[in-house]
């Protein structure tokens, strides 16, 4: 056997502040399986990730739920990494950016650069918050469109005509943070001088470390000509302070793939094994691969290398890049119920249903993966459940009726298997036999897997599966049983354990709780990738429990509803256009679906009729810092909009957003009443804040 590799893995880092989700999921089971793969090999693989934690939307998220930043990261990771576990993505070390191994290595990276001259500093002027005294990020500013004059639009780029321009071209800018009109302020900052790197990223690029569609696209960029990197943002910010500029900080993407060196250094700790240098220095013999997704290229295949390169470590081999995921061929979507979170998933399916699919369908390109829910349920029913499962369910209860589960010798069942050949007119081989069999098995299947084309390797897979199952419904071991030729059916049914547990050993990277059960069937020690040049003979076999069962889809549509329900988990539903129901009591809901229900304090700003409406009227939310846009159906009780403004009420923030005749409602605010003139917007007491959370 060829040298064990050392091989570093990472899938990027999830921020803390929202929930896994099924595209997520497509990046850490694709990572997972290669890792796992490696491992089976006899390779010495490490997976590490961590959460990403810092930045501005932690912090304003933090201080909206009236909680500490690292309360907030804290519970994050803690919900991240059971959602992991669950799925059975099995990371060496899942840390977070905002741990201490991180803070030195970014002030060191840091420190290196600046002292090779690769940081530079001049003032920027920026829009500032006056209220809420911060800077503010794009995203933060909303104004009306400088092109179209749409309003309500984002500080860089308008959703209506699609037109890209600098905050400061916004008409009408505000924050939306607190609704203040934001005032240009200047502020210095420090950037990383990326054109320092121009011909190494220029060769590293092109050196096999990208996938080629990858490396056009950032040809594309370099030829463009780099730009210095703004990597400061001043207080108040979540994050680390830059060692010689108090008041500025890391920017969040500065200290996130240090993240992963971090992850990885934390690991070293507990494990006196792996050594740090050894898989970081210049020229470490170790690989090093980044699975990412294609959105987050820029920075991990041009940065990244750089600030590595700058302080004086090693570059990665190669960044896998995966294309995003699609549900029923289109974007994931709120309101269609396909925005599913992993633990939505998994409250009705089982995980490795998914892995599996995922595997089935992941090539080594940047295509996008179609999760098609019909098919998904036709492909592992009948794959897993139809071709894998069954094998061992049809040969084990003849194995433990007829021979006590004892599996014969080889020379036993090669003898018998000649006699069913005559008998049944068999033509294939005792596939064990031929040398041939092993290369097949390791040129289509092993490789396709080191090389992440997992849909070709399931395909393979599945081929031998259908020979195996060929081969016993060819021989029909419950006719020889009948007939009384139980050495001959006993003979069959060992070669089909033996089928079985090759078809385990090539799954087991994607399957691991199905591989793991099939052990315990088959009474063997953890398989290995090299455990396929070996047969099962003279040996015992457990009692055969059920390994998997089919999707049934009526989970699918509960999973789907449920999903809908996540971000709607509201017991009084509105209707169609947007009126408010009239139902009697609400069924029960336990306190977890209450305490889904993101009730906040909103301030009335602006409200008008909707032109065209009979209903509805059109309420401007300031619910402390952001704004909404929401259509309710009140107008019969309240003739004189303007009366409502200025007005505090109770505002249900997490409904998924609503697209009606006249614009998308943003959530709905709560009033009582049986309707017409008898309708009562509910208020709080006074002193309550736009923003506060109803508890
Ligand atoms: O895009 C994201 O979700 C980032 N949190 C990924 C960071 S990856 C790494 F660089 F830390
Ligand atoms: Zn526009």
């Amino acid at each position: 056997m060829s040298e064990s590799r050392q091989i570093l893995v990472t899938s990027a880092l999830p921020y803390a502040n929202g929930s896994i989700h099924l595209g997520h999921m497509l990046e850490y089971i694709q990572t997972d399986i290669w890792v796992r793969f490696q491992k089976m090999r006899g390779n010495q693989a490490v997976y590490v990730c961590a959460d990403d934690a810092h930045g501005s939307a932690i912090m304003l998220r933090a201080e909206r739920e009236g909680i500490t930043s690292e309360q907030l990261i804290d519970g994050v990771r803690a919900e991240h990494m059971a959602d992991f576990a669950d799925f059975l993505v099995d990371f060496d070390n899942y840390h977070s950016t905002h741990a201490e191994e991180n803070r030195e290595l970014s002030s060191s990276i840091y420190l290196k650069l600046r002292d090779a001259g690769h940081i530079a500093t001049r003032p920027v002027t920026q829009y500032f918050d006056p209220e809420k005294q911060m800077f503010l990020a794009d995203r933060f500013i909303k104004g009306t469109c400088p092109k179209c004059g749409t309003a309500d639009q984002y500080g860089d780029n308008c959703e209506a005509c699609g037109a890209t321009y600098s905050p400061t071209e916004l008409k009408d800018p505000k924050s939306a943070i607190s609704g203040a009109t934001p005032v240009l302020k200047e502020s210095l900052h420090y950037f990383f001088k990326l054109p320092d790197f121009d011909a190494m990223l220029k060769q590293w690029t092109r050196g096999g470390a990208l996938q080629e569609s990858v490396a056009n696209k950032i040809a594309e960029w370099l030829d463009a000509g780099l730009q210095e990197w703004d990597i400061s943002r001043d207080a108040p910010y979540f994050g680390f302070e830059i060692p010689d500029a108090p008041g500025k900080y890391f920017y969040v993407w500065l200290d996130a793939p240090i993240g992963y060196m971090a992850s990885f250094k934390n690991l070293c700790a507990r494990r006196p094994e792996l050594d740090f240098e050894a898989f970081w220095n210049k020229d470490s013999k170790a690989e090093l691969y980044h699975f990412i997704g294609k959105d987050i290229v820029n920075f991990h295949a041009l940065f990244w290398p750089a600030m590595l390169e700058g302080a004086g470590y090693r570059k990665p081999t190669a960044l896998n890049v995966h294309g995003y995921l699609t549900v029923n061929g289109q974007k994931m979507s709120k309101s269609r119920g396909t925005f599913v979170k992993a633990r939505t998933y998994l409250d009705h399916l089982n995980p490795e249903y998914l892995r599996y699919y995922y595997a089935a369908k992941l090539g080594r390109g940047v295509d996008d993966l179609d999760l098609n829910l019909e098919d998904f349920v036709q492909k592992v029913n009948s794959d897993l459940v139809g071709k894998v499962v069954n094998i061992a369910s049809r040969c084990a209860g003849f194995i433990h009726k007829l021979n006590n589960g004892v599996l014969p010798s080889r020379e036993f069942t090669l003898s018998q298997l000649e006699k069913v050949r005559e008998a049944h007119g068999w033509s294939g081989s005792t596939f064990f036999e031929d040398d041939g069999f092993y290369r097949t098995i390791e040129i289509e299947i092993g490789r396709a897997y080191e090389a992440r084309d997992f849909a070709r390797a399931m395909r393979e897979t599945m081929r031998w599966a259908d020979v195996a199952n060929n081969f016993i419904a060819v021989t029909e071991p419950w006719k020889l049983a009948k007939e009384g030729k139980n050495d001959e059916a006993i003979a069959v049914c060992a070669e089909g354990i033996n089928w079985f547990r090759l078809l385990v050993i090539l799954l087991k990277p994607v399957l691991p709780k199905l591989a793991e059960a099939a052990e315990a069937f088959l009474n063997v020690a953890p398989l290995t990738w090299a455990d396929h040049e070996q047969l099962l003979a003279n040996h015992q076999l457990n009692p055969f429990n059920p390994l998997m069962t089919r999707i049934e889809p009526a989970k699918i549509d509960a999973m789907i509803e449920a999903s809908k329900e996540d971000l709607a988990a509201s017991a009084a539903k509105p209707t169609g256009n947007g009126e408010l129901t009239k139902d009697p009591l609400a069924a029960e809901i336990n306190f977890d679906a209450f305490a889904a229900v993101d009730l906040r304090i909103a301030l009335i700003e602006k409200c008008e009729f909707v032109e065209g409406a009979d209903k509805l009227l059109r309420l401007s939310l300031d619910i402390g810092d952001e704004k909404r846009n929401v259509f309710s159906g009140i107008k019969s009780a309240y003739p004189d909009p303007s009366k409502l403004e200025g007005r505090l009420t109770l505002y249900v923030a997490n409904l998924a957003p609503r697209k009606m005749k006249f614009g998308v409602s943003e959530g709905m605010v709560l009033a009582a009443g049986p309707g017409g003139e008898e309708i009562y917007l509910l208020s709080p007491d006074s002193g309550a804040k736009p923003g506060q959370r109803v508890k």
